[in-house]
């Protein structure tokens, strides 16, 4: 399962899954772009087990009927790489309340993962593999006080933090996985960057910025190499709770493995995504 698979690198990385002969489910926001994404993977790889699996991840009530509606085909699952991402250069709140970076970006894959975990474990060896980012540099701790960015708002800052919980998730979540056959591991795509939708919701600003930054960025192809290979390399079967970028193990930097902040992350989200009402 692939979330954010209608664009980027998530559309890459499932068109070579589908290649390598993947039973295929992708998460789109958007019905007629993933309608489109599921036709065109399956014209050009010639494998027609892809499916849509249509949800918003900036409602949790969303994430939780994706996850049942999966969950009810009784299917295996293998590999889920969280992958959708959003980044505003304004605040903006989802119907939850919640900031939207911190919601789709975080609270929404700890949600889905957490729903689909006694399935990914029964499916072991299984791999979750989460797309975070070295913007974890840009915001130094958890803002545990102001998870809504009411008081001070800064766009890089404030997407730094959802790619930071991230990590600190994908750490937590690999501890409590040890044992299962269930590995998690988390990567920064790319290099500085990659070209790709991201960010170009926001009009004018981000797309000056793109047209500025285009000759410097990747292409969604390069970013997507680690993700392919964080997903599939035969050499990562027992490797879980590491960071990855160009395809190498990497040190995140100190306040993304910080155990205190994982921990009190978990628990916090547990609360904001009412996880135990729905397990
Ligand atoms: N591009 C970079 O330089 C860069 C660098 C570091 C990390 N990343 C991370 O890489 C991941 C993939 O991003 P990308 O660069 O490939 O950007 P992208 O082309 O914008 O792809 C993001 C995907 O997420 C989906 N998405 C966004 N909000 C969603 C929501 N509320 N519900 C469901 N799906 C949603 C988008 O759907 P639509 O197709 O409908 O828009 C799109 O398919 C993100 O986690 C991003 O933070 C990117």
């Amino acid at each position: 399962m692939i979330t954010g698979a209608s664009s980027g690198i998530g559309r890459i990385c499932a068109s070579s899954f589908a290649r390598m002969g993947a039973e295929l489910w992708l998460l789109c926001r958007n019905r007629e772009k993933g309608e489109h994404t599921v036709e065109n993977i399956i014209q050009q790889s010639g494998n027609d087990n892809i499916h849509l699996l249509h949800g918003d991840l900036s409602s949790l009530n969303q994430v939780r009927n994706v996850a049942h509606t999966f969950l009810e085909h009784d299917r295996p699952l293998h590999l889920l790489l969280n992958n959708a991402g959003v980044f505003n250069i304004k605040q903006k709140l989802t119907v939850d309340n919640n900031e939207e970076m911190f919601a789709v970006n975080h609270l929404a894959h700890f949600l889905l993962t957490n729903l689909l975990l006694d399935r990914i474990k029964a499916s072991a060896p299984a791999r979750i593999v989460n797309i975070a980012s070295d913007a974890h540099w840009f915001c130094n701790s958890i803002n545990f006080n102001d998870l809504k960015f009411e008081k001070k708002f800064k766009t890089f800052k404030t997407y730094g933090h959802s790619k930071l919980a991230n990590i600190l998730f994908n750490q937590e979540l690999a501890k409590r996985l040890r044992g299962t056959g269930v590995t998690a591991n988390a990567l920064h795509p790319g290099g500085f960057g990659i070209k790709t939708g991201l960010g170009m919701q926001n009009g004018w600003v981000t797309n000056l910025f793109a047209m500025f930054m285009n000759p410097f960025l990747q292409t969604a192809e390069q970013g997507a190499e680690t993700s392919i290979y964080v997903c599939t390399s035969d050499e990562l079967g027992g490797v879980t709770g590491s960071y990855f970028k160009n395809c190498r193990k990497v040190a995140a930097k100190p306040w993304a493995t910080d155990d205190k902040a994982s921990l009190q992350l978990w628990q916090i989200s547990e609360k904001l995504t009412s996880l135990a009402w729905y397990l």
